[in-house]
Order: structure tokens, then C-alpha cells, then sequence
């Protein structure tokens, strides 16, 4: 089969391609290369393109056109919550306006199957009893740009699923995190874990944003999953595309299984031999106590499961974060 992978040179995008490569698929990746490296694709095929500049469109179509494209998984986004807050329109432009001209160079090409890379930031602060696991179900009510961003995505594909056919399956990832291979490892630190080990390898220590939240030991509880986890996910998502005629499906990606801010912390004081002695800092604004995926849906569908737990995702990035 061949793919598109937008964002392929990325963190999840990188993983994504290497599971494709390693199944025998052909790559094409598309990617702007502003956080993407092009030393993690391998052999596939890298156009390198601004899905947000109105030249894209053509560009990506011609891509789609010469390597005889079968299926596009979108995963290029900009991703960063605080940053979305005060850049609110340039993440519209980059994360909603690269979105319709790829979908445009898709109607273009003919390419009618898609798989995009969704966010629980969807949810925002979901109104639910605490503790309850969050299902698709749950009315989506994001509180920053990105989460608005992702969101208004998903109707924008749903929609061209209603106009011209296109089948699309929508992946809400949870917090995702570790690496399938150490070269593989996440550039950015923007989340906890990689925050946690840049502070500890640098003779510091690790803020917790409050401890004073309604959960079991006061810290947020969050669902991690691993980036390889995550990466399988997405084949699957394709395979079903291929097998069924669904327009349109949404799915979480997660464990169904939380970890406070404190049980990470831990896990790291064991992955790594390092003494964590964290320091409590005030709460950070727009942080829900807990966020853990319902997974049945992805389960019972996509027959797809999460296999790794907190100590193999902080052990995987203690490996890449040393490489
Ligand atoms: N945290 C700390 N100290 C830090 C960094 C984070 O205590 O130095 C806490 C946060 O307050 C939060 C938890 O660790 O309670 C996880 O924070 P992250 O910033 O790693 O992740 P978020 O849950 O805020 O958001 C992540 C992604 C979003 C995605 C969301 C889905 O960044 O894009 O998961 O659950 F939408």
C-alpha cells in the first residue's frame, strides 16, 4: 500500500512510518521540517511542503499523483497549548487551514481514505462525575485554540465525509509519551516526562502544578500511552479503513488507566537511579484533576489494545533521552 504521512519526520510521525516501512508499506512523507528531522524517515519518500501556504495544495496533490497514494494519515499539527493561546490565529491558519488544503489536494487526487491525529484537548475540562473514564460520547468542549483547532478538524472531515465520500478515522490521543527506539526519542519539552528528565539532568527538580486537587494523592492524574502503542494504532486505523464503510469514526487512544503528576515522578526516580525530590508549585490554569481514556470503543472495533505501562514508556525515554 501507499501512504502520505503528514508530519512524518516528527516524534509520532516518525514512529508511524517506521511501523509502515517495517510491514512493508510504501511512504511518502510530507513534512515542513520545522520541528520534524529528516534523519527520522528512513528511505521514505519526503516532500517537503507548508500544508498552510496556499501553494500546498497543488504541491500535495502532484505528491499524492506520482507515488500512486492510497490512504493519508495527517498527524503534521502545531501542538503546543500554551503556545495556541497567545498565537490563537496562526494556529487556526497552520492547524485548520493546512487541514482543507489537504483535504482539497485529496478530493483533487482522488485519495478518499484519511486517518487524522485528534487530541483529548477536544474534551477540555470535561463535565463528568470525577474519576469517570471519558467516552467519544462526551459533548467535546475545548478550552485553547489547539484543542478548538483539533476540533474544528474533525467536523471539517466529517463534513467532506457527507460530501464526497471520503472515509475518515479521527484518533483522540491521550498523553503520549516514551519512544519505540532510542533514536526515535521526543524532541520537544513540552510534557511532563521530558520536562522531568531535562530538570533532573540538569541538577534540578521537577515542579508539580499542584497537589491539592481532588484525586487520591492531590496530583493530576492523566492517561499515558506509549508512542509505540500509539504508532500501532494507527495501522490499525488504516486497515480498517480498508476493510470497512464506515464515512466516519472516532476514536480515543489511550491505556483506561491514570497516573498522577507524583506515581510519574516515581516511575522516573526508578527508571533512572536519580533522586527526585519534587517541588510543589501553584496549579497551572486549564488543568482538568483527571483525564483517562474510555477505550472500548477502539478495542472493540479496531481490535487495538495498548501493551506497554508507565514503566516501560519512562524507561523507553530515559534510553532515548541518553542516546
Ligand atoms: N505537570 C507538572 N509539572 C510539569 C509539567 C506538567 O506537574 O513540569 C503536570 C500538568 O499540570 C498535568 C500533567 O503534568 O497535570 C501532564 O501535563 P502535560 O503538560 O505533560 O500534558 P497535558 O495533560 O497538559 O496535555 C497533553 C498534551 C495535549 C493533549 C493532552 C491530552 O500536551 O496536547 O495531553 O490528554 F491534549
Amino acid at each position: 500500500m501507499s501512504v502520505l504521512v503528514t508530519g512524518g519526520a516528527g516524534y509520532i510521525g516518525s514512529h508511524v512510518v517506521r511501523l509502515l516501512q517495517e510491514r512493508g508499506d510504501q511512504v511518502v512523507v510530507v513534512d515542513d521540517l520545522s520541528t520534524g528531522e529528516r534523519d527520522r524517515i528512513g528511505e521514505a519518500s519526503l516532500a517537503v511542503i507548508d500544508l498552510a501556504r496556499d501553494d500546498s495544495v497543488e504541491k500535495l496533490a502532484a505528491a499524492m499523483g506520482e507515488h500512486g497514494v492510497q490512504s493519508v494519515i495527517h498527524i503534521a499539527a502545531k501542538k503546543q497549548v500554551g503556545e495556541s493561546v497567545k498565537r490563537p490565529a496562526w494556529y487556526y491558519h497552520q492547524n485548520v487551514g493546512g487541514t482543507a488544503n489537504l483535504l482539497q489536494a485529496m478530493e483533487q487526487a482522488g485519495v478518499s481514505k484519511m486517518m487524522f491525529s485528534s487530541s483529548a484537548a477536544t474534551y477540555g475540562m470535561p463535565d463528568v462525575p470525577e474519576g469517570t473514564l471519558l467516552d467519544e460520547d462526551v459533548t467535546p468542549s475545548p478550552i485553547n485554540p489547539y484543542g478548538e483547532s483539533k476540533l474544528a478538524c474533525e467536523w471539517m472531515i466529517r463534513a467532506a465525509g457527507t460530501a464526497y465520500g471520503l472515509r475518515s478515522v479521527n484518533l483522540r490521543y491521550f498523553n503520549v509519551a516514551g519512544a519505540g527506539w532510542p533514536d526515535l526519542g521526543d524532541p520537544g519539552v513540552f510534557n511532563l516526562i521530558p520536562i522531568a528528565l531535562q530538570a533532573l539532568t540538569s541538577g534540578r527538580q521537577p515542579s508539580v502544578f499542584g497537589n491539592d486537587y481532588p484525586t487520591p494523592d492531590g496530583t493530576c492524574i492523566r492517561d499515558y500511552v506509549h508512542v509505540l502503542d500509539l504508532a500501532d494504532a494507527h495501522l490499525a486505523a488504516l486497515d480498517y479503513l480498508d476493510r470497512d464503510d464506515q464515512p466516519y469514526d472516532v476514536f480515543n487512544v489511550g491505556t483506561g488507566h491514570g497516573a498522577s503528576v507524583t506515581k510519574v515522578l516515581d516511575q522516573i526516580a526508578g527508571s533512572t537511579s536519580l533522586e527526585v525530590t519534587p517541588t510543589v508549585a501553584e496549579r497551572r490554569p486549564g488543568d482538568p484533576a483527571t483525564l483517562v481514556a474510555d477505550v472500548s470503543r477502539i478495542e472493540s472495533t479496531l481490535g487495538w489494545k495498548a501493551t506497554n505501562d508507565l514503566a516501560a514508556i519512562v524507561d523507553s525515554a530515559w534510553r532515548a533521552w541518553q542516546h
